[in-house]
């Protein structure tokens, strides 16, 4: 029998048949729009709260197989790229689809540590939050408040012009997460310095005092680099959704960067890692954690933050090697001893039923929060970690989509379940 690539339908209400092609595993939506009643009929639409079953683009960016537990960076394994890559040269493979020459490499490096600096207003604006502001709520707000110091970022159909701020972009994140901390702490702000590489440049902003020069540990500059590869990206997640659905009204990159990091600040996306801990903290001892667990499984406590993945339902491969890199980071800070609560609570989930059934694994989040503790960043920095390095993954997807044919200003439908029109009612006649 000879298959065909299309999709047979019939409209049971009107008898007629339909044939829609299948491409890629997909069919379009817009060809549903064709199955009518009657002339007057819009057509059908799909209906999918949360995007469950709806492909929003085309991408070559990222492959996740949920199911095998696989991630890729433009064909590259994410376990080989954060043993062999360094986070400047995942950024440049993300946004131009080739690992680069050593050449390409060092002009990418050399940029990037010139474009660290921040204009002096931007001190004046941190300083203007309560002293003890949320750091991922300066860095969203500070992020939109550049698209004020580069209006020419406006022009986003000039390629040159793009990459400039995608340079500046990449290169300000670890100032301004940086600079947002020592807000917080109520400590002087650290200005780049331009011999450090990216993640001991950040390390110095962030916890330089009276030295003239800070020296990072080599260890931990190094476990800061591969925990940024691996959050670099992760295809449509839901804050590159964002980035994407901001960005396809063409305004300006910063102001795009802002919307995905704000997405990503919610607990069950990127704030989860800072979940994870104050979660740990609450178990506070190997005993409690049976008891934690009952309360999980019977929905009247939290979720298993760090666990469960709508598109993993295998374990994240990021997670298994974070997990390793802990044991490396601990060597040189001394053990998390919360990483014994959350190695049970995995032994425990991994053998239930609950979470068995329902695929739950440890993602990305689950082991980070430990190393990111154990080398003294505060909790709530851990959703800013995890945005410094997001924000090349969000710019090679918003590149992507502003070179896709297909792609226009995000407007979806709806189903409307409101009131028929009525006539307006006085306010001296309303009950
Ligand atoms: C990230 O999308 C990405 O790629 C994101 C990310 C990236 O790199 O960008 O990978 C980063 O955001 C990782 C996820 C971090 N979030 C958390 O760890 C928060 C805890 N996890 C969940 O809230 C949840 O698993 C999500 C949000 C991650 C996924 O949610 P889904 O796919 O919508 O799944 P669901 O909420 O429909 O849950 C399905 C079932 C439900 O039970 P039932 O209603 O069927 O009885 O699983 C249960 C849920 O209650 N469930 C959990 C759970 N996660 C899901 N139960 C307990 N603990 C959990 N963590």
């Amino acid at each position: 029998m000879t298959t065909k690539n299309t999709l047979s339908i019939t409209d049971n209400r009107t008898g007629k048949a339909y044939e829609l092609p299948i491409t890629d595993g997909t069919i379009r939506a817009l060809d549903l729009r064709n199955i009518k009643v009657d002339e007057e009929d819009f057509g059908l639409m799909t209906y999918d709260p949360a995007f469950m079953n709806t492909a929003s683009c085309r991408s070559a960016i990222t492959f996740i197989d949920g199911d095998k537990g696989i991630l890729r960076y433009r064909g590259y394994d994410i376990a080989e790229l954060a043993e062999k890559s360094t986070h400047l040269e995942v950024s440049y493979l993300l946004m131009n689809g080739e690992l680069p020459t050593k050449e390409a490499l060092a002009k990418f490096e050399n940029e990037v540590t010139h474009h660290t600096f921040l204009h002096e207003n931007v001190k004046d604006f941190i300083d203007g939050f309560r002293y003890d502001a949320h750091p991922m709520g300066m860095l969203v707000a500070t992020v939109g408040a550049l698209s004020t110091f580069y209006p020419e970022a406006k022009d986003i159909r000039n390629r040159d012009n793009r990459r400039l701020q995608i340079v500046r972009l990449i290169a300000k994140m670890p100032t301004i997460a940086a600079w947002s901390y020592r807000h917080e702490v109520g400590l002087p702000y650290v200005y780049p310095d331009n011999d450090l590489g990216y993640t001991a440049n950040f390390l110095s902003m962030m916890k330089r005092m009276a030295e003239s020069k800070y020296q990072a540990n080599p260890v931990l500059a190094r476990a800061l680099d591969v925990l940024f590869i691996l959050h670099a990206d992760h295809e449509q997640n839901c804050s590159t959704s964002a980035m994407r659905g901001v960005g396809s009204s063409e305004v300006d990159p910063y102001s795009a960067v802002a919307a995905a990091a704000a997405a990503l600040y919610g607990p069950l996306h990127g704030g989860a890692n800072e979940a994870v801990l104050r979660m740990l903290n609450e178990i506070g001892s190997l005993d409690k954690v049976p008891d934690f667990i009952a309360r999980v499984k019977s929905g009247e406590g939290s979720r298993l933050m760090g666990f469960g993945h709508r598109v993993y339902k295998n374990y994240d491969p990021r997670a298994k090697v974070i997990k390793k890199l802990a044991y490396d980071v601990f060597e040189v800070t001394g053990k998390n001893p919360l990483i014994d609560i959350a190695v049970e609570l995995e032994r425990i989930a991994l053998e239930d039923e609950y979470f068995v059934k329902r695929k739950l694994y440890p993602n990305v989040d689950f082991y980070s929060g430990l190393i990111y503790q154990a080398m003294g960043f505060p909790v709530d920095m851990f959703p800013v970690l995890f945005a410094i390095p997001r924000v090349a993954g969000w710019l090679a997807q918003w590149e992507e989509m502003l070179a896709d044919k297909e792609q226009k200003i995000s407007r979806p439908r709806q189903i409307y379940t409101g009131h028929d029109v009525r006539p307006y009612v006085t306010i001296d006649k309303r009950g």
